[in-house]
């Protein structure tokens, strides 16, 4: 990626201070989503990707992974699988809980929708904690398939999710954009 489609894709990304609480200073994307010359090529960057780590399936994490990874799945001509929160997947799934600030949260995958053969990339807006990701390539990895790498559109450094994902990545790459 350039130099200036990355201050492209920079420039879309608002800052919100104090959402959803105070003291946060939230990431918003919806600029980035409304500028047709943006949207595109942050998914041409994220279907380069795919390709070049060799992936046979995009997984989007809900709900704003879910926006960029469709519309990547469809541009690097892969299928789209969604990690869903708990309760929201009609057929027979794998769950894995997870750690948050406070409590625990759970993600689900449709068993049947990957195999032995696939490697796969996992596509979100925003890496923070780590968690939901960590939990995402557990569901994969029980699921059978192989992890391509996670590819991130903002990396929270400051919260550490990189290495809290160092293990459950297992040398597959971490590309944040
Ligand atoms: C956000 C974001 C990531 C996750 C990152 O999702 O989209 O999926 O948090 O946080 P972590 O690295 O600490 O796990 P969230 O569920 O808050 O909101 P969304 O449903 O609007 O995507």
């Amino acid at each position: 990626m350039t130099a200036d489609v990355r201050q492209l894709l920079l420039s879309r990304i608002r800052d919100v201070s104090d959402y959803p609480k105070p003291g946060v200073m939230f990431k918003d994307i919806t600029p980035l989503l409304a500028d047709p010359a943006a949207f595109t090529a942050l998914t041409g960057a994220l279907a380069g990707l795919c390709a070049e780590h060799g992936a046979t399936k995009v997984v989007g994490l809900e709900a704003r992974g879910f926006i960029l990874a469709a519309p990547v799945a469809v541009r690097a001509g892969l299928g789209f699988i969604p990690v869903r929160k708990a309760g929201k997947l009609p057929g027979a799934t794998l769950s894995q809980a997870y750690e948050l600030e406070y409590g625990t949260a759970e993600v689900e995958i449709h068993a049947e929708d990957l195999g032995r053969d696939d490697r796969v990339m996992v596509i979100d807006d925003v890496l923070a904690t780590g968690g939901t990701a960590e939990a995402s390539l557990g569901l994969i990895r029980r699921a059978g398939a192989e992890v391509a790498g996670v590819a991130i559109l903002m990396e929270l450094g400051f919260l550490g999710g990189r290495a809290r994902l160092g293990p459950a990545l297992d040398g597959a790459p971490l590309e944040a954009l």
